[in-house]
């Protein structure tokens, strides 16, 4: 007789945000589960969590976040009733196909020129002042100048198409306020409208842009233009929301360790091993959210049909099973490679995780170059346990 679920450890959501290592580093060496008290079951163990991320048994949700937080219409809802990230089977195919295949190679090349160009813009407001916040102005404004360049955001609107992406990403951060959900469903119409002009200006004269490749492509797999809308909105949440911690984290990780920061401010080829134990270390998304649609039987356990499974990448990327001293910060790790469970795995996974690695990438080098001398003075706390995580503010400064 299998034990099922119910026999987990029920743990507190609060205890997770006060602690979320500490909880998991309890847990996990004895049990593959635990039981929210705010409702789901949290799979801990890196290679449970690598399973269940390709296993057709268990599904993206829908529109079921929404629902939950009373939302059943308007921008906000459209995002999960028409997008890539909460589709299952032949939708989440046919949306998916058209950007996939418009992240080519040469896209590549083209995102790291306008990170790079971002990263010194960023850091030329700032240089002389000796200090900045790493969060918001650096790590919270690069991928929205970057993703404005790569979608051919024209220099004057930068600005009201950053405080739009901020405004409705609050919507996906954990615990947002009712004010913040208002303000977040304006943001995102007025983002889509903005979207939806630029589609227009773009047919009118066509260029060879990213955004012009994706309309194309959408046409070849018959997307609706609603379809189309929200999958380059869902572009910009993935590509912001993830990004932004993940940049904050990397950063602290290795300022944390000067001697790791020496070494990749005097070898560049480091940077990308830094990337990966940053991720490692405190993955831009904290997990993803499935439900199970049959029963599955995982390390002995039954979890039966019907629950809300989170895929904790948080624990799994410090599961001790996989990573020797998991709790460390070393970039010189032999198996660094399995932290690209940071960008999921399966039929969801990121659609950008080249984009994502190489944005991480040009953000480091960028900051290296540019200012060796940087040291902590404070720290930065992360929050959110089952989708994106937020940041705290963290001051660094140098000798200008
Ligand atoms: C640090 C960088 C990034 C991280 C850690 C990250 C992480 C992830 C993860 C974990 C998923 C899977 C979600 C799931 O299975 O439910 C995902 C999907 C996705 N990401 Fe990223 N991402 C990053 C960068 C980007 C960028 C730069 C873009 C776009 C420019 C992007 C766009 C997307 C989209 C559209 C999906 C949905 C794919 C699908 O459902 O088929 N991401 N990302």
């Amino acid at each position: 007789m299998l034990d099922t679920i119910q026999a987990a450890p029920l743990v507190a959501s609060s205890d997770l945000e006060a602690d979320i290592h500490g909880v998991f580093a309890h847990y996990r060496p004895s049990s593959p589960f635990i039981s929210l008290d705010t409702g789901g079951t949290m799979v801990l163990r890196y290679d449970d969590v690598s399973r269940l991320l390709r296993d057709p048994r268990v599904q993206a949700t829908g529109t079921a976040m929404p629902a939950q937080a009373g939302i059943t219409h308007g921008s906000l809802f459209d995002i999960f009733e028409h997008g890539v990230l909460t589709a299952n089977g032949d939708v989440h195919t046919r949306r998916r196909s058209a950007l996939s295949r418009a992240f080519a190679t040469e896209v590549l090349n083209e995102f790291r020129q306008h990170v790079r160009g971002a990263a010194n813009a960023l850091i030329d407001t700032f240089h002389d002042s000796g200090s900045f916040d790493l969060a918001s102005d650096y790590a919270a404004k690069l991928p929205v100048v970057a993703l404005a360049g790569l979608l051919g955001v024209p220099e004057p609107d930068v600005p009201s198409f950053m405080r739009d992406v901020h405004a409705m990403n609050e919507f996906f951060r954990p615990a947002p306020t009712e004010q913040a959900v208002a303000e977040a469903e304006h943001a995102a119409l007025r983002l889509r409208n903005y979207l939806d002009g630029l589609l227009r200006a773009g047919e009118k004269n066509p260029s060879e842009g990213f955004l012009a490749r994706y309309l194309t492509l959408s046409e070849e797999d018959e997307l609706t233009r609603l379809e189309v809308l929200v999958q380059i909105v869902q572009l910009v949440i993935g590509g912001t929301e993830s990004v932004r911690t993940a940049l904050v984290a990397q950063t602290v990780l290795l300022l944390s360790e000067p001697e790791q920061w020496k070494a990749v401010c005097d070898d560049p080829a480091l940077v990308p091993n830094a990337v990966a134990e940053g991720l490692r270390l405190e993955p831009g998304i904290a997990g993803v959210v499935r439900v199970s649609v049959e029963e599955i039987e995982i390390d002995g356990w039954m979890l039966p049909a019907g629950q809300l499974v989170l895929l904790s990448f948080i624990s799994a990327l410090r599961d001790e099973r996989v990573f020797d001293r998991p709790d460390t910060f070393d970039i010189t790790r032999p198996n660094l490679k399995l932290a690209r469970l940071a960008f999921g795995g399966g039929a969801h996974k990121c659609v950008a995780d080249a984009l994502g690695m190489a944005e991480l990438e040009e953000g480091l080098s960028v900051l290296t170059q540019r200012l060796p001398g940087l040291r902590l003075d404070g720290t930065a706390t992360f929050h959110g346990h089952h989708f994106v995580r937020k940041t705290s503010e963290c001051r660094v400064s140098w000798k200008p």
